[in-house]
Parts: structure tokens; C-alpha cells; sequence
């Protein structure tokens, strides 16, 4: 998937300013950058949630238009919303499908609309052993009493259930231990080795060094570099973060203005 030149404005905040974007197949790609720089408007607009006021985007080449998370859905675009958007009073399987149910087959299924918890439960749990999920025991537990950490795991594998073109996840780990954390980590390596590309915003430099492929910094609006975890240290993305660093078009990093500024009030300019 590619953006280009995305715009929107809240009345006189600009929540996305002429940012560009891009994923490829089969790569975790981060999006990191400091609070309110935008990130969760990018990531809406590339999803369905949010309609850009300009820009295009575009779906192996071809262009696309998203009025809803709907119209991203019926692609294979799921996104896991920092919000998880599970019914408590439900069950795994039934949350799992919630929006999409089985139906029976047959007039059962087409006149009566019955539905078919056989199937799903059966897909249910299918699809979370092949997720290698087992915190999740009983297929048939209410969402309501699980940890915050499984149902994470809930919200994600409905994600990798449908999502076939990519996958959004927008700070998956915020409210998780580390166990916890790990385990979506894992995840999101096993639905990255299906060939599908995840979309991780996170605030966990660490995590995002351990699992990303590329680094996609968000600074103001727009994207001011994409970085390999490989080529660049943890302090130099915080740097690009705060706008210490920038990147220039061969995609070198320098110093900033207001870098050389700060260093000038404290002392000699060193940098590790
Ligand atoms: N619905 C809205 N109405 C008005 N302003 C909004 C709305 N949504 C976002 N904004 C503004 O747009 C800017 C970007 O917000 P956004 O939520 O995209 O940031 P973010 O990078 O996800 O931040 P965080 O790291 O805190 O989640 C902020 O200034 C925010 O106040
Ligand atoms: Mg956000």
C-alpha cells in the first residue's frame, strides 16, 4: 500500500499534512512519532476510518478510495484499533466473528438466517491454534472475563483471520506486561511469515528495534524519515522524533538547526 500527499484538518488543526506512506508485502513496518503528531489519523486514513481531505492511496498500484472501514475491510484490510472493539457479553468464537457470522447452510442458514456456532467455533479454534495462541483455553469463555493480555490476543487473531492484504495494529501492546507483550510480538512475526505486512504503531523503541523492518517516523503531521532498524540506533529515532534529525533525500541523517542550537548552549557538539 501507498499514500501520497495526505491531508486532514480538524478546523484549524492539521491532523495529517501532505504525508506520504508506503508498506511492502511481507514486512512489519513501524510507524513511530510523539504524541499527536499523528499517527492515529495516518493509520485511520489508510484504513477506512477517516476520509483524507486530499491525497491518494493506493493498493498494489491501483488507486482506492476508503469511505468507511468497511469498504477497507471487503480488501483485506483489518485494523486492531487502540480501542479494542470487542463485545464483552460474548463469547471468543462469536467475537471472533462478530460482523461476519456463519450461517447455517441451506434455507436454514438463507431464509431463517440461523447461525452456525458448530462452524464457527470449530474456524475459531482452528485459527487460533495455528496462530499458536494458547492462552486462550475455552473457545466458549465470555470475552468479559478475560485478561487484558488475551483479549488482545482475541482482537489480533480476528484481524489475521480476515485480514489477507494487511493488517493495522495501533499500539497492540500499550496496556500489556511483558509476557504479554511478547506473545502479540509473536504474533505479529507469524502473520508477517503468512506473507502479510502488519502496520505497528508503538511507543516501545525496544519492541519496535526487536520486531520492525523499517521505521516509519511521524513528526508533525507528516512522515519525516523511514529508517532500518539495522542502519540506526534508538537515540537516533527519538532524534528524528523531536526533529534533532533529519533525513535528506538519500536517506542519510544530519543534524538539525535546532540540534546545533541546543549543542551550542551546552558546550561542544558531540554525538554518539
Ligand atoms: N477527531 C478529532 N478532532 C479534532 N482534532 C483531532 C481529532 N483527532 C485527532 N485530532 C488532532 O490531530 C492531531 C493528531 O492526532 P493523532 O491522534 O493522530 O496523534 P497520534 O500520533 O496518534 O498521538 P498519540 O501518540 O498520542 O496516540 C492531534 O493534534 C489531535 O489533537
Ligand atoms: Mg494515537
Amino acid at each position: 500500500m501507498r499514500a501520497e500527499g495526505l491531508v486532514k484538518r480538524y478546523g484549524n488543526v492539521v491532523a495529517i499534512r501532505e504525508s506520504d506512506f508506503d508498506i511492502r508485502t511481507g514486512e512489519v513496518l513501524a510507524v513511530v512519532g510523539d504524541n499527536g503528531a499523528g499517527k492515529s489519523s495516518l493509520i485511520k486514513a489508510l484504513s477506512g476510518a477517516l476520509v483524507p481531505d486530499a491525497g491518494t492511496i493506493t493498493l498494489h498500484g491501483r488507486r482506492v478510495h476508503f469511505h468507511s472501514p468497511r469498504d477497507a475491510r471487503v480488501l483485506g484490510i483489518e485494523t486492531v484499533y487502540q480501542t479494542l472493539a470487542l463485545a464483552p457479553q460474548l463469547d471468543i468464537a462469536t467475537n471472533l466473528f462478530l460482523g461476519r457470522p456463519r450461517r447455517r447452510p441451506g434455507v436454514l442458514g438463507s431464509w431463517l438466517r440461523l447461525l452456525d456456532h458448530r462452524a464457527m467455533r470449530e474456524e475459531a479454534a482452528a485459527q487460533l491454534d495455528a496462530l499458536g495462541i494458547a492462552t486462550l483455553q475455552d473457545i466458549g469463555q465470555l470475552v468479559g472475563s478475560l485478561s487484558g493480555g488475551q483479549r488482545q490476543a482475541v482482537a489480533v487473531a480476528r484481524a489475521a483471520m480476515f485480514g489477507t492484504e494487511l493488517i493495522i495494529m495501533d499500539e497492540p501492546t500499550a496496556a500489556l506486561g511483558v509476557r504479554e507483550s511478547d506473545q502479540v510480538l509473536e504474533l505479529i512475526r507469524r502473520i508477517r511469515d503468512r506473507g502479510i505486512p502488519v502496520i505497528l504503531i508503538s511507543h516501545d523503541m525496544p519492541q519496535v528495534f526487536e520486531v520492525a523492518d523499517r521505521i516509519h517516523v511521524h513528526r508533525l503531521g507528516r512522515r519525516a524519515a523511514v529508517v532500518r532498524p539495522h542502519d540506526v540506533t534508538m537515540t537516533d529515532v527519538v532524534s528524528l522524533m523531536t526533529g534533532a534529525l533529519s533525513q535528506d533525500a538519500d536517506g542519510r541523517l544530519f543534524e538539525t538547526e535546532v540540534a546545533k542550537k541546543r549543542h551550542e548552549g551546552h558546550g561542544p557538539a558531540t554525538r554518539d
